[in-house]
């Protein structure tokens, strides 16, 4: 695993998602909630809406195209009309900074079976 710094803590207010480019060809928004800091990408699996200007609600980002809230610990969708998971990232938090894996998504079928 190889991680990169983000952004700081600070740049992401507890409560907020915000939108790094991380080398990719997709953006990665990152999430501070209460339940701790979250990366998943910034790009809704439904129509293509940055998620990043969703909302964010306890461990979920709800997506500002037609409402579909995504868990920020596996990135499944919730609620309709997106079914198909949006990949979610390691984080780690050291310090003052935020560190993700961009090229290690989570797969989806591992948090199926915690
Ligand atoms: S684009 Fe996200 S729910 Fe439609």
């Amino acid at each position: 695993m190889t991680y990169v710094r983000a952004c700081a803590l600070a740049d992401v207010p507890l409560g907020t998602v915000a939108t790094f480019d991380l080398g990719g060809e997709i953006d990665i928004a990152v999430v501070n909630t209460a339940d701790g800091v979250f990366a998943i990408q910034d790009l809704c699996s439904h129509a293509e809406y940055p998620l990043s200007e969703g909302d964010v609600d306890g461990c979920t980002l709800e997506c500002i195209g037609h409402g579909s809230r995504f868990d920020l610990r596996t990135g499944f969708p919730l609620e309709l009309p997106a079914t198909v998971p949006v990949p979610v990232y390691p984080v780690r938090v050291d310090g003052d900074d935020i560190f993700i894996d961009p090229d290690n998504p989570k797969k989806a079928q591992e948090h199926n079976n915690e």
